[in-house]
């Protein structure tokens, strides 16, 4: 039986632990979960099953629980979850876990790494120097990880009182709100209209006009890929991010985003 690992990114940190992750178990499908998100799998078979994704205002993406639901897979043998995050995980690992419950089985393992915080309406994200440490410390903690996974081992997953507080008022109020915050980005004459934003964009909620221009569609999950992968850095969150820094993973090729079938 084959091994499956459902993935969602926007600036590669998720996919770079995907890839990894996969390479621990020896080969796994990656399955993309932001283009699947509204109509799922149906009665999936997997040996080991893996969840790689980012934590978004304390909790998963919107596109993320949306794929969950919709998912059918029977009782994988070793389930394992591996977030990314910016240094504040929250307790986005036990909600999942409460989650992956409602589809009859739980992690087996769960792990929160700390990588590059992507989230410009908040931060300017880390200078290149800075980007380099976060992503080797990233990789020491991936070695790490993936021994365990390779070994298929347990570990606990626990909640926090202040987990609580983000879990059931910061993330839902959030999450209520993050399909039209698209009208926050703004163009800037340094667009050529060559259309990577359209591409990377995980959910397929940006088209590029008659005028050569990116136009969002209100099904935003704020990943920040268009503007982090732009190459004109033509793009902006209302005033913020002319002059901030961009990242995409470095072991990450912006081809990896495109959209296959997959
Ligand atoms: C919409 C959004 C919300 C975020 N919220 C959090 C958060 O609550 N806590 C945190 O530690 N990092 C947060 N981050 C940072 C990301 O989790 C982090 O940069 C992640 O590794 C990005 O993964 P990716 O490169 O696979 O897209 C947020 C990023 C975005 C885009």
């Amino acid at each position: 039986m084959t091994n499956i690992i459902f993935y969602y990114t926007g600036t590669g940190n998720s996919l770079h632990a995907a890839k990894r992750a996969s390479a621990a178990l020896g080969g796994a499908e990656l399955i993309h979960m932001g283009r699947k998100r509204d109509h799922g799998y149906k009665a999936l078979t997997a040996d080991a099953v893996g969840f790689v994704f980012p934590v978004y205002a304390w909790g998963p993406p919107v596109a993320v629980e949306k794929f969950l639901k919709r998912l059918d897979i029977a009782k994988p043998t070793y389930t394992f979850t591996i977030l990314t995050h910016g240094g504040a995980p929250a307790d986005t690992l036990p909600m999942w876990d409460d989650m992956l419950r409602g589809k009859g089985f739980r992690n087996d393992a769960g792990w929160a790494l700390r990588a590059v915080d992507n989230y410009i309406p908040f931060y300017n994200p880390p200078d290149p120097e800075k980007q380099a440490g976060i992503n080797e410390r990233l990789d020491s903690a991936l070695d790490t990880v993936c021994e365990r996974i390779q070994k298929r081992e347990k570990n606990d997953i626990k909640g926090s009182l202040t987990g609580k507080f983000a879990r059931y008022l910061i993330h839902p109020m959030w999450a209520s709100h993050v399909n039209p915050s698209d009208k926050n980005w703004k163009v800037s004459e340094k667009c050529t209209g060559c259309g990577i934003c359209a591409k990377v964009c995980p959910v397929g909620n940006i088209t590029i006009s008659a005028e050569k221009r990116p136009t969002w569609s209100h099904a935003c999950e704020q990943c920040m890929a268009c503007f982090h992968w732009c190459p004109e850095h033509a793009l902006t969150w209302g005033k913020k991010g002319a002059d901030y820094n961009h990242y995409h993973h470095p072991a990450v090729k912006v081809s990896e985003l495109f959209p296959t079938d997959k």
